[in-house]
């Protein structure tokens, strides 16, 4: 049996509703909730340094409210290493940031940045807490993430999800190469970014990626059916998909 990815839920988009108008509505948290129910593997947050869309107290709340692992991501930064470490979340992935940017551009930087990353790891994982690293699916940065100690890397599948019909095939390779590169490389694997209802098989049907997170798409199904059945029909392309050959 091909095992298929677990499905982290990024509930940021809910909270970018309720920053839009200053409301206390739409409610992160509840959106959590709801996913939760209809069977999401974990709940990630996005603390962006600009507070754009999660603040602080969601971040608080959700740790109280939920039964299933939370994970974290946030960039590498003295103030954010300091917060995660405090609350502690079962995960945390460390992505890049910067202030002008719509959403995560692109990987870590680990050439320029290895050693502050490589202490920022080990910071997080004596507060018990399991860390990944947002790379691009290339062997350089897989074998320079594992050479810095890290256990997992999530794979950016940006490339993937933005390919046209002329090069899907090709991102789709490429993406396959990386996740077996870091598996013989002893890395947990995780994939995410710009992932939808349209192209989350592509992903999800490669052997050996464990998780998978997804948030925008999620966030602006449930406009129309619901957070709940939003989650459950991405669950559920995810879990049907047949193994790439
Ligand atoms: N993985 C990482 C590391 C991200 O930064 C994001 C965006 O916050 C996602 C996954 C989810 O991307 P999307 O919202 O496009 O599904």
């Amino acid at each position: 049996m091909h095992p298929r990815p677990l499905l982290g839920v990024n509930i940021d988009h809910v909270a970018t509703l309720r920053q839009a108008r200053g409301t206390i509505y739409p409610d992160p948290i509840e959106a959590a909730g709801c996913a939760e129910q209809a069977g999401a593997d974990s709940i990630t947050l996005h603390l962006r340094e600009d507070r754009r869309h999660i603040q602080d107290q969601d971040v608080w709340r959700l740790r109280d409210s939920i039964n299933i692992p939370i994970n974290l991501e946030l960039a590498n930064s003295e103030e954010m290493i300091a917060f995660a470490c405090r609350l502690a979340p079962q995960y945390c992935c460390l992505v890049p940031e910067r202030r002008a940017e719509l959403t995560t551009e692109g990987g870590l930087d680990l050439h320029s940045q290895g050693q502050q990353i490589q202490d920022s790891c080990t910071r997080l994982r004596t507060a018990g807490i399991r860390v990944a690293l947002f790379i691009e699916a290339t062997p350089e940065h897989i074998e320079q993430a594992a050479a810095l100690g890290a256990s997992c890397v999530e794979l950016h599948t940006g490339p993937l999800a933005n390919a046209t019909p002329e090069t899907q095939k090709q991102e789709q390779s490429r993406l396959q190469a990386g996740v077996e590169h870091g598996l013989k490389l002893g890395l947990r694997v995780h994939a995410g970014h710009g992932l939808h209802y349209d192209n989350v098989t592509q992903v999800s049907c490669i052997a050996g990626i464990s998780e998978l997170n997804i948030g925008h798409s999620i966030v602006a199904r449930a406009v129309f059916t619901g957070m709940e059945a939003a989650v459950r029909e991405m669950k559920q392309l995810i879990l049907g998909s047949q193994p790439a050959p």
